[in-house]
């Protein structure tokens, strides 16, 4: 059986305040699931503790939005997956598309920060998804596989339960647009037969679906075979449509 997940993911959004008016939105809210979802909150490294100190007594999972894709030293301004293991955080994103586009993340920086995780047990949360353009010139799902098999090509054995993979088109994060329920769930099916061909148990991967998740699309999304959760940015930072969007899965 997969685990279902949904993740928050807070961007460079927050403050003191807002993380203590989303956490009593989301304790309010949290008892009324009902269903067997995961839940990791993602917030800018600097209020993660804050964020499991107002979460500590929830269900909630917590993670950081990039690691480096090194050990340890001298690497200023950069964290680490053993820092984040060490702080409480069960997941790391990487490979998000605002890494790869505003920072220069390619498919090889992403293996070594998948390594990274998996050296300090962390679940990487590992984000693919094609531009406008590669979709309009027919090219999404070629460009998916390569990052793929260049982001996980080190995975191995019990690391794949580690894994977790979000498919994120480019044009639909933070845009309104969202990928009709059929494209997405077609990706998510090539991918899990990809996932297959590297050699991982691929009907056990959790595969989630990013790029303007809300409350009025979550359920039809989330109603496809292979489509297992959701990756969340905007809609993360409203609690009750944090919590009605884990409600509909
Ligand atoms: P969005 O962001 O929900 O605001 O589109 C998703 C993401 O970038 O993870």
């Amino acid at each position: 059986m997969r685990k279902k997940l949904v993740a928050a993911n807070w961007k460079m959004n927050g403050s003191k305040a807002l993380v203590q008016s989303l956490a009593e939105g989301l304790k309010a809210g949290l008892p009324s699931l009902e269903n067997d979802v995961n839940i990791a909150i993602i917030p800018p490294a600097l209020y993660i503790a804050d964020v499991q100190r107002e979460l500590a007594e929830t269900q909630c999972g917590f993670g950081v939005q990039n690691i480096a894709r090194w050990e340890q030293g001298a690497y200023t301004g950069e964290i680490s997956s053993a820092m984040a293991a060490d702080s409480g955080c069960g997941f790391a994103l990487v490979g998000h598309s605002e890494r790869r586009q505003l920072f220069g993340e390619t498919d090889e920086a992403v293996a070594d920060k998948v390594r990274q995780a998996m050296c300090h047990g962390l679940v990487a949360i590992v984000c693919v998804g094609e531009t406008l353009e590669e979709r309009n010139s027919g090219s999404a799902n070629a460009v998916v596989a390569q990052q793929l098999q260049g982001c996980l090509q080190g995975v191995d054995g019990a690391q794949w339960k580690n894994i977790v993979v979000a498919y994120e088109p480019v044009w639909a994060i933070g845009t309104g647009k969202t990928a009709t329920a059929k494209d997405a769930q077609a990706m998510h099916k090539h991918m899990r037969q990809l996932l297959a061909e590297l050699g991982a148990p691929a009907e056990d991967i959790t595969l989630l679906y990013g790029g303007s998740v809300k409350p009025d699309n979550a359920a039809e999304l989330f109603a496809e075979p292979d489509i297992d959760g959701g990756l969340i940015g905007g809609a993360s930072l409203n609690s009750d449509d944090f919590i009605s969007i884990c409600k509909s899965l």
